[in-house]
């Protein structure tokens, strides 16, 4: 039996219906169409599926739908402005950091959050994803070389050293 739930994703709230054991990032992708949310592993493992869910990070195969009823989500599709790129789309292009691409939407939602929100203790991988080797050094370096600024009207800067 389905149930009514509404989900405001980048802003604009739906209201769709799922079934209960609907997973979150198949309701993001199959019925509202926003296929930059990624299904790496589906067991909770390589965090292409990575979105936020009132600003925090989450692994959206994870999630049930109906969990996040009423729930404001971001995913890759919602960091982007009408005045450009997000401060990390912007650094991760320059930086080319990214090996095919697949895993990149939940990276930058991650880093999102930690740039946003620093936690005092990191892990080890504070991205907590799998990452490829290739872009590695790419992504290290995009890490290491450049500090979070904030613009006039708040939006976060990337800015190199
Ligand atoms: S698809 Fe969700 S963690 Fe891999």
């Amino acid at each position: 039996m389905k149930k009514s739930i509404t989900l405001t994703v980048n802003g604009t709230a739906h209201t769709i219906e799922v079934e209960p054991r609907t997973l979150l990032v198949h309701a993001i992708r199959e019925i509202l169409n926003l296929t930059g949310t990624h299904v790496g592993c589906d067991t909770s493992s390589c965090g292409a599926c990575t979105i936020l869910i009132e600003g925090k990070s989450a692994k959206s195969c994870t999630v049930l739908a109906v969990q996040a009823n009423g729930k404001s989500i971001t995913t890759v599709e919602g960091l982007a402005t009408a005045e450009g790129l997000h401060a990390l789309q912007e650094g991760f292009h320059l930086n080319h950091a990214l090996h095919c691409g697949f895993c990149t939407p939940g990276m930058m939602l991650r880093a999102v959050e930690l740039l946003e929100k620093p936690q005092p203790q990191r892990r080890r991988d504070p991205l907590g994803n799998i990452r490829q080797p290739v872009p590695l050094h790419r992504i290290q370096q995009y890490r290491q070389g450049h500090s979070i600024r904030f613009r006039q009207d708040g939006r976060p800067r990337i800015a190199l050293h």
